[in-house]
């Protein structure tokens, strides 16, 4: 990589470049940067219809995470269990259609990871603030393994625990910022992953928020 004489300004992009964390893993630094100015009033339209909620588990506890889903899926947890489903419980309205800059930005990150083709009918949207966390899982509840999952975080930084195939496995510790994509499939399709609770880190765009699209093939 070339570094010129002022890439040590303050307002310095941040590196672009692709990251191997997996056999099939990869993190696509500031991948959604030139996307984000069509992002973010997209989602907010998303936001307006399908409001951001705090889920329960199946165990009864309700996760920090707030969540909404757009596409013709969207994920979903209650006492029942998780599963995908048609339409949002909070109104029994179908889910937001999911923006065309939404689908652009997930084939194209998927495409550079390897995947072409990626198609995906679901769009969970997490939103994080200062002291919320992700405990390690793995994303099982889709029908087939064979899409990826394309991961796009907007807003504070956070950092992203990447694991194994078993949740005992150890985790990697990945710094992610705002643009930044992570795309994960194949071999290391089911591999455990978790996010650090946040600092208070505000964002000049999203304030003290970070917004996670995570893209899949559901159905
Ligand atoms: C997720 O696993 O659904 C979200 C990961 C993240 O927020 O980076
Ligand atoms: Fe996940």
């Amino acid at each position: 990589m070339t570094r010129d004489l002022f890439s040590d300004a303050p307002d310095a992009e941040p590196p672009r470049g692709k990251e191997a964390i997996g056999p099939a893993s990869f993190v696509l630094r500031g991948f959604a940067l030139p996307f984000a100015d069509a992002l973010l009033p997209a989602l907010g339209e998303v936001e307006r219809r399908a409001g951001f909620r705090h889920l329960v588990t199946p165990g009864g506890f309700t996760m920090s995470v707030a969540m909404t889903n757009c596409g013709r899926l969207g994920w979903i947890s209650d006492r029942r269990g998780y599963r995908y489903g048609e339409h949002d419980p909070a109104t029994g309205a179908q889910w937001p259609a999911m923006p065309a800059v939404f689908e652009r930005l997930a084939q194209a990150a998927a495409a550079e990871a390897g995947f072409e083709g990626f198609r995906p009918d679901a769009c969970l949207v997490n939103r994080y603030e200062p002291g919320t966390r992700l405990s390690l899982h793995q994303d099982k509840d889709e029908r087939d393994y064979a899409a990826p999952i394309v991961s796009v975080s907007l807003g504070m930084p956070a950092t992203f625990l990447f694991g194994g195939l078993a949740r005992s496995d150890k985790a990697a510790r990945i710094p992610l910022v705002h643009g930044d994509v992570v795309v994960w499939g194949g071999p290391d399709r089911l591999r455990y992953h978790g996010v650090l609770p946040l600092e208070d880190r505000a964002h000049a765009l999203l304030g003290s928020r970070r917004i996670n699209l995570t893209f899949r093939k559901a159905g």
